[in-house]
């Protein structure tokens, strides 16, 4: 118990570590989400394609070798690349690492992206057909269609699955632990690590993410109750 409770400021900043890089992670996923959504429903085939690849990529591949290829993969070929570069022309080389935490921003929101891309697609879809053909009865084109009528609508459906997203998200990122961000997870072994306690230690862990998960569902019910009295 009292290790359990010494220990608890440095878990809560780890705590706050975690749901920074979820925000963010989630924040920047919402961007790409939308555009590869909107891409996988577009006519042009070659935006569907490439949207499908994304999306299959990162949904087919587990977060963990995604955050291993981003923080020790990708900048062994940037220094390949460098290494390159320095031998033809001599340029100094200045590139070393990619910075944990950018790495994780990055591993993260990419992974995000593509869980976000097909709940915009899905909430694009559910709704009725008719609500298209009715605005483009009134001379709206596609664009304007989807802009002012459809999206609207399908943004208020997608907010349930996109807080079952940041949830997801949020417990996931103790996957951040294996290239040593210091999120509440790894806090949480590097403690174990100096006291032996294993029980106390990841219990309360354990609990520090169900209040962040409980909270934040609670949080998404409210929002998605008033906006249906909206309706
Ligand atoms: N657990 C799955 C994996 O390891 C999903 C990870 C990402 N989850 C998410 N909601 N973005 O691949």
């Amino acid at each position: 118990m009292e290790t359990a409770i010494s220990s608890l400021p440095v878990l809560l900043l780890g705590a706050v570590k975690t749901l920074e890089i979820t925000a963010i992670a989630v924040f920047i996923g919402c961007i790409l989400g939308l555009a590869a959504g909107l891409a996988r429903l577009s006519r042009k085939r070659i935006l569907r394609f490439l949207a499908t690849c994304y999306v299959d990529f990162f949904r087919g591949t587990p977060l963990l070798v995604q955050i291993v290829i981003v923080y020790f993969g990708i900048p062994q070929i940037l220094k390949d690349i460098q290494n390159q570069l320095v031998q033809a022309y001599g340029i100094t080389p200045v590139f070393e690492n990619i910075p944990i935490f950018v790495a994780a921003v990055i591993a993260c929101s990419l992974n995000s992206g593509a869980y976000i891309a097909e709940i915009f697609r899905a909430g694009v879809q559910s709704i009725e057909k008719g609500q298209m053909e009715a605005a483009r009865s009134l001379g709206m084109t596609h664009g304007q269609a989807m802009r002012y009528v459809i999206l609207p609508q399908a943004f208020k459906r997608v907010i349930p699955p996109l807080g079952n997203e940041f949830i997801a998200m949020l417990k996931d990122t103790s996957l951040l632990s294996v290239i040593g961000f210091e999120e509440l997870f790894r806090r949480g072994q590097l403690i174990v690590g100096a006291t032996y306690k294993a029980f106390q230690i990841y219990l309360t862990v354990a609990f520090i993410y169900l209040i962040m998960v409980i909270s934040f569902s609670r949080l998404v019910d409210y929002l998605e109750r008033r906006l249906k009295t909206g309706d």
